[in-house]
């Protein structure tokens, strides 16, 4: 039972017993529920000033009637104060409401039964030849982030890792290869080899003309669908995803489709004839373009005079296409904000079009920029930071501390390490809204007493390890060793987890979720310092392992809602 529901059908109760004249749609909504600042004033409060009106009363008169009709019941007291009704739960019922759901449901806590609804999400959506930097990681680890959280609330999900694989600099990077590259140096360096050739042609393009023009030819080759031209970029997009995938892995991200900008190369006439045939299309400059003036928004770009098609002809493709393949209720574009005008582009030139899904079903969910210990993210010389050597070092900074802390883990010190590691940069990363900013600092991430996901994650090793050496329980849960302040606050804030969650998917936000697994293993570690698990009387233990075991599955739940593993020791 949702104690929000619970205490809401109670007041509900009180307020047509106390008013039966009043109409059944001014009765209280759940939504209304406040939660009050301080526990003190209770775990719920409902501010009767709502009924004034249709009551024509006080509402300290209101309140007072309220809380005298809610009366003796086994789920929560009631006191007026000011205008309010503040619920106050019997402590000891709440904490076996609270543990025996979310004992029964375990990782499911929180879950939503299927809801028949599809999201497509688009994320990480890297670019071909390219290395992955830290800019990246925050659409990878939000997106993956936001797909789990609506998996878990009953929807079915789409990834899609929509390639950067089309683009005239492709051209460019073929004529590089052939004049300075092998196969054996492709195998060698990898994405790195790729990087080079493309810097060598931007290098030495302005003393040689004759590169531009070879740039040119090698794309049209590829557009014309010339063999060589096709199996020689092909290789450099094998080559990227295979780099890809080994970061992919190390985060636990998988997508359902890889279908990036050339998948639409030829799916890109049915948008070109329907904005024609709906008159959508003015030329500029030569180029064809959808005006958007009148929404103050420049010219959406169609096709270039040399009727070359453009990232926004792509993308409105992709959305057709998405649309018709996965009928989907929701699409996300999950895109740093610089991007922001194009996306509105984008949704306002669907829904000239007709599409009215468009503007109620797609949605940009913008991130804000990432730095590095300071340093914005360029891709100028010395400030880039590859995601792939992000992780590696993070591992092996889990690693000094752990072998530090805790010398006895031994063999599974790697293990751990590698979990906390990551765990480090991608709760680092999902911690605050996503529009905010991040600047990545080594030693705020990886601290393990501060608000890290280390520090989440010590906690989960914890209750595993009271668990480990707690006995058989000897007698039935007592929960009056769950009615001290400690107990009740690590209670709070598991019954509300699931409102967290929903939280996360109704604004987009996984931060949520991290923020609300923070607040858990923050309770529990007061808790853990004020009373002994493991002493006393059987069933107090008892009691007291049933609260640890429900913090360990609901922070378990909470991490892997936000892509991080829970080492069970560290
Ligand atoms: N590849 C693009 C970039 O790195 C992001 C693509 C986002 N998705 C999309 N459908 N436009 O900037």
């Amino acid at each position: 039972m949702d104690m929000r529901l619970a205490v809401n059908s109670l007041l509900r109760g009180a307020v047509q017993s106390a008013f039966p004249q009043l109409a059944q749609e001014d009765l209280p909504q759940p939504e209304a529920l406040e939660i009050p600042p301080d526990s003190k004033l209770g775990d719920f409060a409902y501010p009767c000033f709502r009924l004034a009106r249709p009551l024509r009363l006080a509402p300290a008169k209101i309140a007072e009637q309220i809380a005298s009709a809610v009366g003796d019941n086994p789920l929560a007291a009631a006191q007026n104060v000011g205008g309010y009704v503040n619920f106050f739960f019997h402590r000891a019922q709440f904490a076996r409401d609270v543990l025996s759901r979310v004992l029964s449901q375990g990782q499911a806590y929180g879950s939503r039964p299927d809801n028949g609804r599809t999201v497509v999400l688009d994320y990480s959506s890297i670019n071909i030849a390219k290395r992955f930097h830290i800019g990246h990681l925050y659409s990878t680890v939000l997106g993956h982030s936001l797909k789990r959280i609506y998996t878990h609330l009953g929807w079915k999900t789409i990834g899609i890792n929509h390639l950067g694989d089309w683009g005239t600099q492709f051209g460019k990077l073929i004529a590089a290869y052939k004049r300075w590259g092998s196969p054996e140096m492709l195998d060698e360096g990898g994405v790195d080899a790729l990087n080079a050739l493309y810097v060598r042609f931007h290098r030495e393009e302005p003393d040689n003309p004759g590169l531009s023009e070879e740039g040119r030819a090698w794309f049209r080759r590829i557009e014309e669908g010339d063999p060589e031209a096709l199996a020689i970029f092909d290789r450099f997009k094998q080559l990227t995803l295979a780099y890809a995938q080994t970061v992919y892995e190390q985060l636990g991200i998988t997508f359902d489709s890889y279908n990036g900008e050339a998948f639409f190369n030829d799916k890109m006439d049915r948008v070109i004839d329907e904005l024609r045939a709906k008159n959508l299309l003015a030329e500029s400059r030569g180029a064809q373009v959808v005006d958007l003036e009148a929404w103050g928004m420049p010219p959406c770009l169609i096709l270039k005079s040399d009727g070359a098609t453009l990232y926004a002809t792509r993308d409105l493709a992709a959305a057709l296409w998405r649309k018709d393949t996965y009928h989907f209720d929701k699409s996300l574009y999950v895109v740093a904000y610089q991007q922001n005008l194009h996306f509105k582009q984008i949704f306002k030139v669907l829904e000239l079009m007709g599409y009215d899904w468009a503007s109620e079903q797609m949605e940009h969910v913008a991130y804000g920029m990432v730095s590095y210990e300071g340093q914005a993210m360029a891709t100028r010389e010395g400030h880039v930071v590859y995601l792939d050597d992000l992780l590696s070092r993070a591992r092996e900074k889990a690693l000094d501390i752990m072998r530090e802390k805790s010398p006895d883990l031994g063999e599974a010190a790697g293990e751990a390490a590698r979990m906390v590691g990551i765990g480090a940069v991608v709760f680092a990363a999902l911690q605050n809204n996503r529009i905010k900013d991040i600047d990545f600092w080594w030693d705020r991430a990886l601290n393990f007493d501060g608000d890290t996901g280390p520090y989440v994650q010590y906690t989960h090793a914890r209750c595993c390890s009271v668990l480990a050496r707690a006995e058989e329980p000897a007698a039935q849960p007592d929960d009056e060793a769950l009615t001290n302040d400690e107990a009740q606050a690590v209670l709070r804030l598991l019954s509300r987890f699931p409102e967290a969650i929903a939280q996360a998917q109704a604004d987009n936000e996984p931060s949520a979720v991290t923020r609300a697994t923070l607040e858990v293993a923050k309770a529990f570690n007061k808790f853990y310092y004020e009373h002994r698990i493991l002493s006393g009387q059987p069933g107090a233990v008892a009691a007291r392992l049933e609260l640890t075991r429900a913090v360990r599955d609901v922070i378990r739940l909470g991490l892997y809602l936000i892509g991080v593993e829970a080492p069970r020791q560290m």
